[in-house]
């Protein structure tokens, strides 16, 4: 039973067949943010995320570069963990679906649901999405049976199956929608409800060993595995059983996209139902991130922004900070570098660094042996502390989770400081009295301001409190120094972003280069040629073919480096041998002394068209086309004769010409 101080917030548990992205780390971010304040309340928090890892889809990435599902997995959860280390995400756990004590757990429950007569067996015909681990009515596919989200062909999937009986739970869910908080954000429960009233039908829960054996096997019939998402949800609860924290369930907050939203508003609620186990408080659905032209971010279109270089080139909590504050929290949002550096320069640097800074200097001249007395408060000073009054309200937003509401509160009581500062004019007050009255009302402010802003860029808060010398004692009160109080040294809290133009890798293609037939590849396999130092055999996944390409890429390059990664492959060259191997086209790769090689996040086959004519012949393209493309810069656009061609990008920071 969930204690009235226990606080309970999980993120998704993100699929391990592909790199940790901007989305994932959107979602642990929003996480992170609600987990620290409330701890920053008082409250006990418990704060879960992890890695869903079985399914269909693990098969198949595993397959394409020749490993097992464990050892593929395996290698792809340290990448997760990495992020929310580079982010420094504060969650208490991280949950594996291939944990022995979730699967032992997930049996349990299954065993539970089919005892209370929720499982049986029937024949299942229908079409599957690998992408979305998920059946399909043929009316919610485009033509052709197409999945609208991958725009991959589903297949047609005909085998004996376990059934849950969903149908069962349509009025009941109704019933508890009517009576809770559970779907969130309000404006959009309504699509859910509808969608339950038009009727539920029962689910495949399991898949034949025969077809698919990565996966939990079900108590009762060891010849089926379970259903992805019936394994994949309850880590919510194995993970509190399995660290003995089932005082946290039920669930406060279930962050997901929107995109998960029927999995965890109709299947979750009834999976639970049916093993006789309280209910969520809530599940929020969030928007999902944008890139600036409006299109989602994902992989297959190419417009993914790696969220560690990004905090990396411009800081972790100035990227935190614009991802939870943009847009309307809850609704979809735009990316850009552009808008994240409007945001940081107006109201980090300017409306917050700013304030910090001038109070501090203000106060530590002529102040530096200590505050004086406190003097009388004038009604300046009173109109301004009651309007940072603002505890409540922010707490009940936070709570809430509108987080853009939040700090707009927070952000006019800084604003509010700022024209008090211009109001009061400290550099014009004569009287040292008054004056030091007024630094201490403006150094309280700022201080009072770090309480919140910890939740959000804890280690610029941590600064804050250090440069006035305090620590945070975590009364969401404006308090006064004390006479004699001396401050510290003083900490720059933000530089202001100067975007280098242009932004990306440019690369700019002269005519020869129309001729090439450019395709996105993946590199499946890598090793050493055996009496080289230089070369490295690969194959290359193109879509359709794979191809063996030689490449002199041994000290730029290591094989871990390569294996998996996308890269350009030029594939209209004529075989040649290299250190008498056969060679199959080449990679592109630039630079001089530091060489990067050309990448994408687009879909492995794609051809990247540069002009109308790409070559059709077989011609072997003189190398020294290739000295015609040039990188100007770190930073940029890839281009073809002046065409920004999207999604590819050079993985370093290069200079010179494209070898
Ligand atoms: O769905 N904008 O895993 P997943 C915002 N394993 N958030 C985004 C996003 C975007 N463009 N793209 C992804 C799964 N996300 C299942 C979940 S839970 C029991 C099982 C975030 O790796 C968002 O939170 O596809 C979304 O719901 C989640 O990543 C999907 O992660
Ligand atoms: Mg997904």
């Amino acid at each position: 039973m969930n204690n009235n101080n226990n606080f309970f917030i999980t993120t998704p548990i993100y699929y391990a067949s592909g790199k940790p992205h901007l989305g994932t780390a959107y979602t642990s971010i929003v996480c992170d943010v609600l987990a620290r304040w409330n701890r920053d309340i008082g409250k006990n928090v418990f704060f879960l995320t992890g890695t869903d890892e079985h399914g269909q889809k693990i098969v198949d990435t595993a397959e394409k570069i020749n490993k097992s599902p464990k050892e593929y997995v395996d290698l792809m959860v340290p990448q997760f963990k990495n992020l929310l280390t580079k982010l420094n995400i504060s969650n208490d756990y991280f949950v594996r679906t291939t944990d022995e004590d979730h699967k032992v757990f997930v049996q349990k429950m299954l065993q539970k649901s089919f005892d209370n007569g929720d499982i049986y067996k029937g024949t299942y015909e229908g079409l599957y999405c690998v992408g979305c681990e998920r059946y399909y009515e043929e009316a919610d596919l485009n033509e052709g049976n197409i999945c609208p989200d991958h725009k991959k062909v589903c297949d047609t999937v005909s085998e004996e199956n376990y059934f849950f009986k969903l149908s069962k739970y349509e009025d009941k869910l109704l019933k508890f929608y009517e009576n809770s908080d559970f779907l969130k954000p309000k404006s959009k429960a309504l699509e859910t409800i509808n969608r339950v009233k038009d009727g539920l039908r029962d689910i495949s829960i399991s898949r034949n060993k025969k077809k698919l054996e990565w996966g939990i096997e079900l108590p009762f019939d060891s010849s089926h595995v379970t259903y992805v998402w019936f394994d994949a949800l309850f880590n919510y609860v194995s993970a509190l059983e399995n660290n003995d924290k089932m005082d946290f369930w039920p669930c406060d907050v279930h962050m997901i996209g929107k995109d998960i939203k029927w999995f965890h508003e109709v299947y979750w609620p009834a999976f639970l139902m049916s093993v006789d186990m309280e209910l969520p408080k809530s599940v929020f659905a969030h928007g999902m991130l944008l890139d600036e032209n409006g299109h989602k971010m994902s992989k297959s279109l190419g417009n993914v922004i790696d969220p560690i270089k990004f905090a990396k080139k411009f800081g972790v909590e100035e990227f935190k900070y614009f991802l939870i504050t943009n847009g309307s929290f809850g609704e979809d949002s735009n990316f850009s570098e552009k808008m994240f550096a409007e945001k940081v320069n107006n109201e980090l640097n300017n409306d917050f660094g700013n304030l910090v800074s001038r109070v501090h200097a203000m106060t530590s001249k002529p102040f530096g042996e200590g505050m004086p007395e406190m003097g009388e408060l004038q009604s300046v000073d009173t109109e301004l502390l009651e309007s940072l009054n603002i505890y409540d309200n922010f707490n009940s937003l936070m709570q809430n989770l509108e987080y853009t509401k939040a700090f707009d509160v927070l952000w006019t009581a800084i604003r509010d400081t700022n024209a008090y500062v211009n109001k009061v004019s400290p550099w014009a007050e004569k009287d040292e009295k008054r004056l030091g009255t007024i630094m201490n009302v403006l150094c309280s402010a700022c201080i009072f301001f770090g309480k919140f802003t910890h939740c959000i860029i804890p280690n610029k808060s941590e600064l804050l409190f250090k440069q006035f010398n305090i620590k945070n004692d975590g009364v969401f009160k404006v308090e006064f120094l004390e006479k004699g109080h001396t401050l510290g040294a003083k900490e720059n809290l933000f530089e202001k972003i100067k975007l280098e133009k242009p932004a990306v890798e440019v690369v700019s293609v002269r005519e020869g280069f129309n001729k090439l037939n450019l395709v996105v590849g993946q590199v499946v396999e890598v090793s050493k040629h055996p009496d080289s130092e230089k070369l490295y055999i690969l194959q290359i996944d193109l879509g359709n073919e794979k191809k063996q390409i030689v490449s002199g890429l041994q000290g730029h390059y290591t094989e871990e480096d390569l294996l998996n990664k996308k890269v350009i492959v030029i594939n209209n060259l004529k075989p040649a041998k290299l250190g008498g191997y056969e060679s199959n086209g080449m990679i592109l790769a630039c630079g001089d002394e530091v060489v990067g090689l050309l990448s994408s996040d687009l879909d492995v086959g794609t051809q990247l068209k540069c002009g109308d004519d790409v070559a059709d012949n077989e011609s072997r393209i003189n190398s020294k086309a290739f000295k015609k493309i040039e990188i100007f810069g770190k930073s940029g656009k890839v281009e073809y004769n002046g065409k920004e061609v999207a999604g590819v990008s050079v993985d370093k920071n290069v200079d010179g010409k494209v070898c």
